[in-house]
């Protein structure tokens, strides 16, 4: 099925033509409803090849567009076309659009295979408010890679194999000395059970993480873990696994509390058995030399404007670092999971990571040139100083206090208890989302949570009062007539496919906040001034309510999108 920009840009095109131009020409929404339902603005652009005035050259299309779809069409100020439809061709097209709805944006794209790399919490130290929003970002751009129709993983590469795992085996030995996974000589089967809990590891990370920046030789002990256990330590390997599984659960209910799924839960440890290749790779070719004791390669290029650091692949103590967790792992979905495109949701201030591995990947031919890899950077969410945020008493943010604050805030608007969780945190979703993906933006719990403005509670609102409506009315047979509705909303439910679209080329949730909160918008003032319940014509109820129901559909399938979970009350 055509989208009505497709089948006007047409008429347009094939009207040039009769007018002996040789273009093809583009319709799009128009911005100003006054002027028409859409608009060309392609003639501005044809005055130096036709030597004509724009207007001219708009006169002489327009004079030879006749069709009956279009209501009217003129020629408006500079040159641009503003065109509007018809309402009878409107009534037919919205029934037909909504019953190909979940094939549409999906027939007009490009399909890729391809993973998300988003969350990436790490283990055994506390989630920030940038993994939250890498969670909540990369969810819906999974959502809806898969939704126009790619083959899509999701996957959380968790932070496990760096220094931070040292030190928390560390910690646990200051604490528990006699523990087996210490033992040199232990020679049986490593415990089944955790010898410590999530609390126990809560409190282990601060405290040590602490020591290693004032003391170090306490760093020194915490790397040489760190490398021992990437070199095979078999007692710190089996403690390894226990802290990983106990972090785990704790994410895994976290990120469940935002309706974020994985499909893979792998991590930088999965590339344990690889990257010696890797490495090897690079040494046997000569590409990797050594810097200041590290080994690294080059990754400079001919035009390149600034300075481009070489690419890490072992630290000067021997480890392993993420840029070579992170190049083993590419290398893997390429070829494992026959990757054509990887998409990475991670906060703007690693940007130059990526572009350092995705560099050196191309560079030596490690995954193909036309490997699509795209980092989709974030900005952050600050408190009001200005800074990411931390929670009130200065601490790590836990996600669980996080919604608290958000609740308190919902409160004050008086939600019933039982709804109080779903508004809290469509208001966090809603807040993450719906800023522009690489803007910071400012933790307020009261705006977050306002019943009317750009929130996830009015969203929520908003829908629930539609579905209320539809319960309260009967069913009825009649025939859709556009005229009985509201054009505007109409039109703006003809444009979700390219709003789809538009959101999943630039990998910009926020594009389909802004679509459902003008929808919403648009309904609620719609119904302000109409009683469908009370309605006497059985034409124009049904017609109503038949708008209705496709506003619910579509808002339904936003809040999927962006996986906020939606609610049948309010
Ligand atoms: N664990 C990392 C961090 O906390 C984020 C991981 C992002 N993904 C990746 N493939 N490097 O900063």
């Amino acid at each position: 099925m055509q989208f009505i920009t497709e089948i006007l840009s047409d008429i347009l095109t094939k009207a040039s033509k009769k007018a002996n131009y040789d273009i093809t020409l583009s319709v799009t929404p128009c911005e100003l409803e006054s002027l028409g339902d859409y608009q060309c603005v392609d003639a501005l652009g044809l005055a130096k090849v036709y030597h004509k005035s724009p207007v001219n050259i708009a006169q002489d299309i327009v004079s030879q567009v006749d069709d009956k779809i279009i209501k009217s069409i003129s020629v408006a100020g500079p040159g641009y076309i503003n065109i509007t439809i018809s309402e009878e061709f409107l009534s037919h097209y919205i029934v037909e659009y909504m019953k190909e709805l979940d094939g549409l944006a999906s027939s007009h794209v490009q399909k890729k295979k391809t993973i998300i790399d988003y969350g990436g919490a790490n283990v055994a130290k506390p989630l920030h408010v940038g993994h939250l929003r890498s969670a909540n970002i990369g969810e819906s751009i999974k959502r809806i890679c898969k939704y126009v129709g790619n083959d899509t993983l999701g996957d959380v590469h968790l932070g496990d194999w760096g220094l931070q795992m040292g030190m928390v085996i560390l910690g646990i030995k200051r604490e528990q000395p006699s523990l087996v996974y210490f033992d040199k000589n232990f020679n049986g089967e490593y415990p089944k059970t955790s010898p410590v809990s999530l609390s126990d590891l809560e409190r282990i990370y601060p405290s040590i993480s602490k020591e290693t920046k004032e003391n170090p030789d306490t760093l020194k002990e915490a790397k040489d873990i760190t490398f021992a256990l990437q070199h095979g330590h078999k007692g710190y390997f089996a403690l390894w696994e226990h802290i990983v599984e106990t972090s785990k659960k704790d994410l895994k209910a976290n990120y469940d509390a935002l309706n974020v799924h994985f499909d893979l839960w792998l991590g930088e440890s999965d590339t344990r058995d690889d990257y010696d290749k890797v490495i090897d790779f690079f040494v046997k070719n000569n590409y990797a030399y050594e810097s200041e004791g590290a080994l690294v390669v080059d990754i400079k290029e001919e035009n390149d404007t600034k300075e481009m650091p070489p690419f890490m692949l072992k630290k000067s103590d021997g480890s392993v670092l993420y840029s070579t967790t992170d190049l083993a792992t590419l290398i893997e979905r390429y070829k494992k999971y026959n990757a054509e495109k990887v998409v990475y949701v991670v906060d703007n201030r690693q940007e130059l990571h990526f572009v350092s591995l995705f560099r050196v990947a191309k560079k030596y031919n490690l995954v193909p040139k036309d490997m699509e890899l795209v980092f989709a950077g974030f900005g952050t969410m600050n408190g009001k100083d200005g800074k990411p945020y931390k929670t009130r008493d200065g601490g790590v943010m836990k996600l669980k206090n996080l919604i608290e604050e958000v609740k308190k805030s919902a409160e004050k608007k008086n939600s019933d208890e039982s709804t109080l969780d779903a508004v809290a945190v469509s208001a966090l979703k809603y807040a993450d989302l719906s800023i522009m993906r690489t803007k910071d933006y400012i933790f307020d719990p009261d705006k977050f949570c306002a019943f009317e403005g750009k929130t996830g509670p009015y969203l929520l609102y908003s829908l629930t009062r539609a579905k209320s409506i539809l319960r309260k009315v009967e069913k009825l047979k009649g025939e859709f007539n556009a005229s009985f509705c509201d054009k505007k909303i109409l039109l703006t439910l003809t444009n979700f496919a390219s709003t789809i679209i538009s959101a999943y080329n630039s990998l910009s949730p926020n594009i389909l906040c802004d679509y459902a909160y003008n929808l919403a918008n648009d309904f609620n003032s719609f119904y302000a001034k109409t009683s469908i319940i009370n309605e006497k014509d059985v034409n124009k109820k049904y017609s109503m309510c038949l708008q209705t129901e496709f506003v619910v559909i579509i808002l339904d399938k936003i809040l999927n999108l962006l996986a906020i979970n939606t609610l049948d009350k309010m």
